[in-house]
């Protein structure tokens, strides 16, 4: 099978690390990949990841059998749509299906229609009906801007005057924010639940729980994610069933009643309360860093699950895991989820290799060493200045430069051990946080 992988982020790379491991895998390709993906796949730069048609005519020119597309955005944008249209397969939902993710508002009115567990809510396009509906509630409440704002557009108003100010800065998401939806508060426990589905079939993945805030202790601004654990406690027997009962294999339903086949992984963001999970979010893509740990603890075929969600054959396959633990710690750009340095070198991805660690590249360049000019880059892990000494040099690109994931018998063990292993890697301003995984050890 010739496969064409969209995306260049850490939950890509592990893709790319997954789907190389399968017999039927021939030619490989990334648009736009990463220097973690180049090990895998021929990375291909120069088309954007939002031009239809340019994506269209590469897996068409190329003999491209099926086409992953990772992040929300081409989704969103219709990508899948454009495939199908010329007869190439692509694993991910069209268009109006990703509006799971794409629209709160369409989320919100399908799981309320259908009686999917979730909070309550009102949609508002008048920011003055917003502040009255919110001062009959009280706080804690959630405002949230209807379409895709990178991770932003959710303010959990602890106070009235946070909640009445949030109405007003949603405006700043642009045309995101023109409608809003506002949320009763959830008080519980998150975890992600993503599933490999076909429209029908639907095979929930391991649960995993992810670490939204920056700092240690959930404090600090929302992110993409700082690190990840599965599987994830918290999602017992009772809850995974409950989930699959009543939250996935209905939503999947739901689609199809209002004439939308879901194909791909839908992603079910949760929250445990009392004993039961409610639906926060539902994205329609693999989640990151969540990816970053489920993939290394699944045994089956990842690309003939793929292809058998995009073609519509789910129900022939089986779906099996090993019982082991893995967690991802994220090492971030200090500044992060704010403004941040780019282009610092990074030190020691060989030597956390070499301790056994799975290093995902989120946001990395390879850039050449001159281009770099001398700085004042002392590493004590390493010789100092040691990137001068190689042609070509791996700097920093991103808010989220590198997932360090390591899978091992137990969580403790997993834990102890992927900090030894970052702590062997470094570049300047690097922010990590030190509590990933630590609800589940208690
Ligand atoms: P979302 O983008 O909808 O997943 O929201 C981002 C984050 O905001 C979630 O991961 C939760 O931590 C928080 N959040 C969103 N909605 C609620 C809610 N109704 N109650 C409590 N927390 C929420
Ligand atoms: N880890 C959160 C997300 O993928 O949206």
């Amino acid at each position: 099978m010739n496969l064409l992988l969209i995306g260049g982020g850490g939950r890509e790379h592990a893709l790319a690390w997954k789907i190389s491991q399968s017999p039927f895998l021939e030619k490989f390709f990334a648009i736009p990949g990463s220097p973690g993906i180049k090990n895998f796949a021929e990375c291909v730069e120069n088309i954007s990841i939002e031009d239809n048609a340019a994506l269209v005519k590469f897996a068409a020119d190329n003999a491209i059998d099926l086409v992953v597309i990772g992040p929300e955005a081409p989704l969103v944008n219709g990508l899948v749509d454009a495939l199908n249209a010329v007869g190439i397969k692509a694993f991910g939902p069209t268009k109006v299906a990703a509006q799971m993710e794409g629209s709160k508002i369409f989320a919100k009115r399908l799981m309320k229609k259908y009686n999917i567990p979730t909070a309550e809510f009102e949609v508002f396009d008048n920011p003055d009906a917003a502040k009255n509906y919110i001062r009959s509630k009280g706080a804690p409440i959630v405002i949230k801007a209807d379409g895709l704002a990178a991770g932003k557009g959710v303010i959990v108003a602890q106070n009235l005057d946070e909640a009445l100010s949030a109405v007003d800065e949603m405006k700043t998401f642009g045309s995101a924010g023109n409608k809003i939806v506002v949320e009763e508060f959830m008080d519980g426990e998150e975890a992600s639940v993503l599933a490999l589905t076909d429209g029908e079939k639907i095979f929930p993945l391991i649960a995993a729980q992810d670490h939204k805030r920056v700092f240690d202790g959930d404090k600090g601004l929302n992110t993409g994610g700082m690190g990840a654990y599965a599987p994830a406690p918290i999602v017992d027997e009772k809850i995974a069933a409950q989930v699959e009962e009543k939250i996935l294999k209905p939503t999947i339903a739901a689609l199809k009643a209002e004439g939308i086949i879901y194909r791909g992984c839908l992603y079910a963001g949760l929250m445990i309360v009392d004993g039961t999970a409610k639906v926060v979010e539902f994205n329609c893509r693999f989640g990151d860093p969540e990816t970053q740990v489920v993939l290394p603890l699944m045994e089956s075929d990842l690309l003939e699950l793929m292809d058998a969600c995009a073609g519509g054959t789910l129900s022939d396959k089986k779906i099996s895991w090993s019982n082991q633990s893995a967690v991802c710690v994220i090492l971030a750009s200090g500044g992060y989820p704010k403004s941040y340095k780019k282009n610092l070198p990074i030190d020691g991805i060989t030597k956390a290799k070499s301790l056994g660690a799975m290093i995902f590249h989120a946001g990395t360049k390879i850039v050449r060493s001159e281009e770099l000019g001398v700085r004042s880059y002392k590493n004590q892990n390493s010789t100092p200045n040691s990137y001068l000494l190689t042609p070509n040099c791996l700097v920093t690109s991103g808010g989220r430069v590198l997932g360090v994931t390591i899978s091992a018998p137990t969580l403790r063990e997993a834990v102890d051990k992927v900090y030894r292993c970052v702590e062997v890697i470094h570049f300047d301003d690097m922010h990590y946080r030190k509590d990933i995984a630590a609800r589940a050890l208690k």
